[in-house]
């Protein structure tokens, strides 16, 4: 399973890349506003920014709604770098989008995905990734890894290759859950990235390993 961080914070980014593990970014409007970044150009600017950090996917996402909108932003967002892939919501000019893109050879991340009907739509349309929400489908008491499995059933069964990229993701037991049922990609926030590092037994058994070390000097 690929590791991508879920942030537009540059130093999260750095901090995640520094680590060796990481495969790619996405990102997303809130994200990006959370950030500070205002106007098209600062826009454009802070995902080169990324893109010189990380040299794998970064999901730049389109705000337009209409197909001929997702097109044209979607080629300025493109031109950037090529390692840009255009993240689209799940709509139906969404899907046309995608499907464009697609035919141009232009990766694309269909967003906004809480069903494997959709799932099985932004497929048809050969997107690149598909982006479950599995925090949000928890906070309406449905099970999000269990839409990842049912997913991941689905595309294999069908021979689908879209890749699954488990998105909202809210602590380190997401990213395991997503890895055991087949998530092909798991976008995480740093602190979910970091849990990954946690055991008691770890510490307890490193500071007496220290402990016993000095011995030997
Ligand atoms: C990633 O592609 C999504 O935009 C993101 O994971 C959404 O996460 P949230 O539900 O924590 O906002």
């Amino acid at each position: 399973m690929k590791f991508f961080i879920d942030t537009a914070n540059l130093a999260q980014i750095k901090e995640a890349n520094d680590l060796g593990i990481l495969d790619g970014v996405t990102t997303n409007p809130s994200l990006m506003a959370k950030e500070g970044i205002k106007g098209t150009e600062a826009v454009l600017k802070h995902y080169k920014d990324i893109c010189d950090i990380v040299n794998a996917p970064v999901s730049a996402e389109v705000i337009a709604t209409d197909f001929d909108g997702m097109v044209a932003e979607g080629k300025a967002l493109a031109a950037i770098d090529k390692n840009i892939v255009v993240k689209i919501p799940m709509i139906k000019d969404g899907i046309k989008a995608i499907k464009w893109f697609t035919d141009n050879g232009i990766a694309t991340n269909c967003t906004l995905v809480f069903s494997a009907g959709q799932a099985i739509l932004a497929a048809k349309a050969g997107a690149t990734y598909v982006s479950p929400f599995i925090g949000r489908v928890d906070d309406g008491n449905w099970d999000g890894v269990d839409l990842i499995r049912q997913i991941s059933d689905i595309y294999t069964i069908q021979g689908f290759q879209t890749q699954i990229l488990a998105a909202s993701i809210r602590n380190s037991l997401h990213i395991v859950r997503c890895a055991e049922v087949g998530a092909d990609v798991c976008t995480c926030p740093l602190d979910s990235i970091l849990g990954l590092l946690k055991h008691p037994l770890t510490d307890i058994g490193l500071a007496k390993f220290l402990e016993d070390a000095k011995g030997l000097k």
